[in-house]
């Protein structure tokens, strides 16, 4: 039954109105029902014919005349097509003036014309098969394919993907948004099209599974898994998507990180693990991202920061921004900015109370005028241990103002570039 289905959309890509067929009756017209200059084909045609006419343009069915005995036969079968919400017809006609403009040559076997009328585009499937998704051009060759809340069960969104008749085998962006499901994110969840963006935010998908992502694993450039429930990550298995330069699995659950490789990202410049559970960094987990610009690591429950956790030999970006604000982060042992390009890092809003030399003196005399190490937010207890901040302007333009919790005062107000207090601290808490 559904191979037939399939069958029956792949050969025609017609649009089907889903009023139920009337079996002995089929009338074709090339235009849709809101078009009072529609070309009506009244004769019985060979199915060769309109298998060509069908191929080129997208068309309506009615049901007033006999059919080929072919069609016939396969149009019986597909008594399951989804109704059209009302809604959505309108929106179907109104793109279909858009497409089919009023000079259209009167004789449709001669319309094969590519001629695109401002952004809309021939890569859309019909409205009725991607029902409840919805498919949306976004310039003259390519489309995004969207499902929010209306979508009911993830089997549903695999029959979307699998069923439809999509005209390109490539889209620019696959969004599942919004929705209440629980899918278990895996290999066969997909259909066979190809996306160069997957958004999955703000549903409750809680599993990234082995070979969740193998289907695209040529096509996918960027992955958004924001605001799920994602608790077990299955890491490898994103190595089986090396087209990937953007990733984020921001706001869910993810409380733990594996250390030594757990993914192999050549292309990745973007990593975003923000807003997550994480409790401590492993060493060497994100060694094989080569081209990563940026790590977010915000808003997690980070204490201690051990050596290597970001070390990348083979780093090959220009820069490397890290961000480490809204931690818990007392604690940075020596080595940790070792094998790491980075010269811009965010520490705001954590629990430092110091900042130690041998961390950081390497980064600024590394970067230079382009360190950048953020600061605010940190309870810092002033002293002698920050003249080497205090005694020199590159260093202590390297960081953002240092604010000293014991004298309410900011540091370079506290202490002189020789070392010298001048201000007797306020009572400590
Ligand atoms: C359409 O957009 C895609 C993605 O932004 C782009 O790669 C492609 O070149 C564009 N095509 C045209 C004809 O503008
Ligand atoms: C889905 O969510 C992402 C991230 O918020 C957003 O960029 C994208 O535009 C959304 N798509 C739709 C169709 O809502
Ligand atoms: C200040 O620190 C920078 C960066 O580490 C270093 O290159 C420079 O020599 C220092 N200046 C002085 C006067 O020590």
């Amino acid at each position: 039954m559904v191979m037939v289905m399939v069958v029956v959309m792949v050969m025609f890509g017609v649009m089907v109105e889903g009023r139920g067929i009337e079996p002995h009756h089929l009338h074709i017209s090339t235009t849709t029902t809101g078009n009072h200059h529609q070309q009506q084909q009244q004769q019985q045609q060979p199915i060769g014919n309109l298998l060509h006419h069908y191929s080129t343009k997208s068309s309506n069915i009615h049901h007033h005349q006999q059919p080929p005995s072919n069609l016939h036969h396969l149009f019986t079968t597909t008594t399951n097509i989804r109704r059209i919400p009302s809604k959505r017809l309108h929106h179907q006609q109104h793109q279909h003036q858009l497409l089919h403009p009023q000079h259209l040559p009167a004789d449709p076997h001669t319309h094969v014309s590519d001629t695109v009328v401002g952004n809309e585009c021939r890569v859309c499937p019909s409205i009725s098969e991607l029902n409840p998704c919805e498919c949306r051009c976004v310039n003259a060759t390519t489309a995004e394919v969207t499902c929010g809340p209306e979508l009911t069960s993830c089997t549903q969104l695999t029959d979307v993907l699998t069923l439809t008749n999509f005209p390109s085998n490539l889209y620019i962006r696959l969004a599942v948004n919004q929705t209440d499901l629980e899918c278990i994110l895996r290999e066969d969840l997909w259909g066979p099209v190809q996306f160069q963006e997957i958004h999955l935010v703000d549903n409750l998908f809680h599993t990234l599974d082995n070979n969740a992502f193998t289907p695209f694993t040529t096509s996918l450039t960027l992955l958004n898994l924001d605001g799920n429930l994602l608790q077990n990550v299955y890491f490898p298995a994103l190595s089986q998507v090396p087209s990937l330069e953007t990733l984020s699995l921001a706001h869910n659950l993810i409380s733990f990180l594996p250390g030594y490789f757990p993914f192999s990202l050549p292309r990745l410049r973007s990593l975003s693990l923000a807003h997550n559970k994480l409790t401590q960094l492993q060493q060497k987990s994100f060694a094989e991202l080569p081209s990563l610009e940026s790590l977010d690591l915000s808003h997690n429950l980070l204490t201690t920061l051990y050596p290597d956790a970001f070390t990348i030999p083979q780093h090959k970006a220009s820069h490397l921004y890290i961000d480490l604000s809204y931690n818990s982060i007392s604690t940075i042992q020596e080595g940790v900015l070792v094998g790491s390009k980075t010269c811009d890092i965010n520490l705001q809003y954590n629990s430092l109370s110091t900042l130690d030399e041998h961390i950081f003196r390497p980064v600024i005399d590394t970067c230079g005028l382009l360190s950048r190490i953020q600061v605010i937010g940190n309870p810092f207890t002033c002293d002698t241990r920050l003249c080497w901040v205090a005694k020199n302007k590159t260093i202590s333009n390297a960081f953002d103002p240092i604010r000293c919790q014991n004298y309410n005062n900011q540091l370079l107000s506290i202490l002189s570039p020789f070392c010298y207090l001048n201000q007797r601290p306020t009572e400590s808490p």
